[in-house]
C-alpha cells in the first residue's frame, strides 16, 4: 500500500517573464492535477526571471526552472505522489548537479 501524498504547496510565478513562458498554463495544469493535500497557487516574482516558468515546492524548498505545461504531469506523478523530484528540471542555481559540487 502506498502512502498518501505529503502535504505540500506548489508556487508558480505569475509575473511578467514567467507569464511569457506559459506560467499561467503551468499553474492551471497543476491546479487540475495535484493530489489531495497539495495546494497549487500563483505567486509574485521569485527572482528567477531568466529561467521561468519558475516553480517552487514547499516545504521541500525545491525549485524547478523552465517548467513547461508538458512537464507538470511528471512533476505531479514523480515528485508530489512518489517523493522523487525530477533532477533534470531542478534549478541548478539552488540544486547544483552532484558532479559540479
Ligand atoms: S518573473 Fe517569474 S521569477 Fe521573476
Amino acid at each position: 500500500m502506498t502512502h498518501p501524498p505529503k502535504r505540500r504547496c506548489v508556487l508558480v510565478c505569475q509575473y511578467r517573464s514567467c507569464l511569457r513562458n506559459h506560467s499561467a498554463e503551468v499553474l492551471a495544469a497543476f491546479q487540475a492535477s495535484v493530489p489531495a493535500g497539495v495546494f497549487a497557487s500563483g505567486s509574485e516574482c521569485m527572482g528567477q526571471c531568466a529561467s521561468g516558468a519558475t516553480v517552487r515546492v514547499m516545504p521541500d524548498n525545491l525549485w524547478y526552472c523552465r517548467v513547461e505545461p508538458k512537464d507538470v504531469a511528471a512533476i505531479v506523478e514523480q515528485h508530489l505522489c512518489a517523493d522523487q523530484p525530477i533532477e533534470s528540471l531542478l534549478h541548478p542555481r539552488f540544486h547544483p548537479p552532484a558532479e559540479s559540487l
